[in-house]
């Protein structure tokens, strides 16, 4: 994982701590990348270097921000049916948390360890989803989805959240890649609604 320091200036209402922009490179064989940025694309690199744009992540209403209640998880699939995710108001700021504590994100709630799923234990008291029933990794949900116990080497994956103007959380991409998967948006069926 690398951390990249934002270009953007943060808004008015949002602390600076959610202003951290991660981007994972998960490479698949030698040819595939997902970018977990703005705009987020799938690219796939062709013998001798060009890049070929495959597909890009869809922007998916999620939920309005007064759905939310801290502590209380919104489950949705996301970026394919199947895939799914938490959305989550922490109740505290968060590393890419938007709204206007900063304290609203969205994970994977598939263990990037061997797939299990994490749905059901999320614990608001310490911002954390886990223990995984298998082999009991915790991931840290103000942290980026960083593992803090087991056996997990790699963060969560964290859904690119942004807010539109009529309070609507969307969904537009995912830092990390989605155990299971050859990349976050194959094989499958891509949410269109
Ligand atoms: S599958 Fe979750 S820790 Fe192994």
């Amino acid at each position: 994982m690398s951390s990249l320091p934002t270009s953007d200036p943060p808004a008015a209402n949002q602390p600076r701590l959610t202003m951290t922009r991660r981007q994972f490179l998960t490479s698949t064989g030698a040819s595939l990348v997902v970018g977990g940025v703005a705009g987020s694309l799938l690219t796939r690199f062709l013998p001798g270097g060009q890049a070929q744009t495959l597909a890009t992540y869809p922007k998916i209403q999620i939920a309005h921000l007064s759905d939310l209640q801290v502590g209380k998880p919104i489950a949705f699939d996301y970026p394919l049916k199947g895939q799914s995710s938490y959305l989550i108001q922490l109740g505290t700021p968060a590393l890419d948390g938007i709204g206007p504590h900063g304290d609203i994100v969205a994970f994977s709630t598939i263990c990037v360890h061997m797939g299990c799923a994490l749905a059901g234990r999320y614990k608001n008291e310490q911002k954390v989803l886990g223990p995984c029933p298998c082999h009991l990794s915790t991931y840290d949900l103000a942290l980026a989805g960083k593992p803090t116990i087991g056996v997990a080497t790699e963060n969560l994956p964290q859904i690119e959240l942004t807010l539109d103007s009529e309070g609507m959380i969307v969904a537009e991409g995912v830092w990390g890649l989605i155990y299971g998967f050859e990349s976050n948006l194959m094989p499958g069926n891509v949410r269109t609604s």
